[in-house]
């Protein structure tokens, strides 16, 4: 018999849902010591939360997040809310002896990050921060192929996230539903919200990165702001390129933008290695491309592996249905929860953990301090 793990979420937009339905999900298909028990849910408005609870089964609703971590019912606080609170809310979870799951980036920016580390670590509270993009099972499986050396040394990481829905200069910054186009409730633009899935993948993937080189720019200066009524500075990035120099030697590009027409959510990387390559597209997130120079010359090409087989060899794939069907978006989640619950059970915490994460903050501050700058920035 599994035992509960309490959990009391905090933010029930996007990641809200996202999250909720992974703690639905993740009993029925995987076998785990903990379940994940839906036990409060803090929205500020009482009848959105209400309504929240009673779509995803939360057994009780808060409205201010300070008595949610304090209840002595929940066991793990889940932060789903706009960057600007991540920092405040874990300390006081952590203070309060709660394991945190922390939504991505991690905090506003480094200092605040080394501050959250330090809480949960003096806590002794179970930590991680939801970069889900680990956990679809062909990026899992590109990791796996990295580390096992079919790609030898690597010479090149190439990693782009594109979407296009900022590009009208009508669009209003800051408010409940534009807050990532305000920095003060979201630190950066493109760079925070999607380079940091980017660079955290190609951390986990590629290892450190030693130094980057980037521009940053802000295509429509100014917009009416939700909170005051009036037309304000914008202070996001709407787009960031950099380059990287990796721990290892390869080279690098990132690339993102909110104004890539056509493009709503185009996250891509490749790999180049001197046996291989490897590539990998969200839109068709269940293949990985590869192409492996150890063929026989006359068949040697790129191959679309359908990341969906069982038996072990491909990752999560046995908790599903049968090979060949696939999954999607949502199951990241569901992984991420199952790999949590794991850690607890076994002692060994998933990753990203706090201290993990931290990491790609560093990288974020390096990239915006550049732009701003410059000039090269070694990654602290
Ligand atoms: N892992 C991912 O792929 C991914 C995807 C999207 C967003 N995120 C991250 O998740 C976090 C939330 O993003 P989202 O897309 O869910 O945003 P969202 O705007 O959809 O939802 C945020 C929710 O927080 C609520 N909120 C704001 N202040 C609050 C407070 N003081 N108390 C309680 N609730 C409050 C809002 O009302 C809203 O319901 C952000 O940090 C974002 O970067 C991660």
């Amino acid at each position: 018999m599994s035992k509960p793990l309490n959990i009391g979420l905090i933010g029930c937009g996007f990641m809200g849902r996202a999250h909720s339905n992974a703690y639905n999900q993740v009993s029925h298909f995987f076998d785990l010591a903990y379940r994940p028990v839906l036990k409060a849910v803090c929205a500020r408005n009482a009848e959105s939360a209400q309504a929240f609870a009673a779509r995803w089964g939360y057994e009780t609703v808060e409205t201010d997040w300070k008595k949610l971590i304090t209840r002595k019912d929940i066991d793990a606080v889940d932060i789903c809310v706009p960057n600007n609170l991540h920092h405040e809310i874990a300390i006081a979870a952590a203070k309060a002896g709660k394991m945190v799951l922390c939504e991505k980036p991690l905090s506003m920016n480094t200092a605040q990050g080394r501050e959250m580390i330090t809480a949960v670590e003096e806590a002794k509270v179970p930590n991680m921060v939801w970069y889900n993009y680990r956990r679809v099972p062909a990026v899992t499986m590109a990791k796996h192929l990295v580390d096992e050396g079919k790609l030898g040394r690597i010479f090149h990481y190439r990693a782009v996230f594109l979407q296009d829905w900022t590009i009208s200069a009508d669009l209003p910054q800051g408010g409940t539903a534009l807050w990532r186009l305000d920095a003060s409730a979201a630190g950066s633009g493109v760079t925070g919200d999607l380079l940091a899935h980017c660079i955290d993948t190609a951390l986990w993937i590629n290892g450190g990165i030693d130094s980057v080189s980037a521009m940053t720019e802000t295509f429509i200066k100014e917009r009416k702001s939700n909170l005051t009524g009036k037309v304000e500075k914008v202070g996001i990035d709407d787009a960031c390129a950099f380059l990287a120099r990796f721990n290892n030697g390869s080279l690098a590009t990132f690339e993102s933008t909110r104004y890539a027409r056509g493009h709503k959510a185009l996250y891509t990387f490749e790999i180049n290695g001197e046996k291989g390559s490897l590539k990998w597209d969200l839109h068709d997130l269940h293949r990985l491309q590869m192409f492996d120079h150890n063929d026989e010359s006359r068949l040697r090409g790129w191959k679309s592996i359908h990341v969906t087989d069982h038996g072990g060899e491909h990752p999560y794939m046995d908790k599903w249905w049968v090979p060949g069907l696939q999954i999607g978006y949502e199951h990241s989640f569901t992984h991420q929860v199952a790999d949590f619950l794991q850690g607890l059970e076994t002692g060994k915490p998933a990753g990203p953990t706090f201290r993990d994460a931290l990491e790609t903050q560093q990288v974020c501050d390096a990239v915006l301090a550049s732009a701003q700058e410059g000039r090269w920035m070694k990654v602290q």
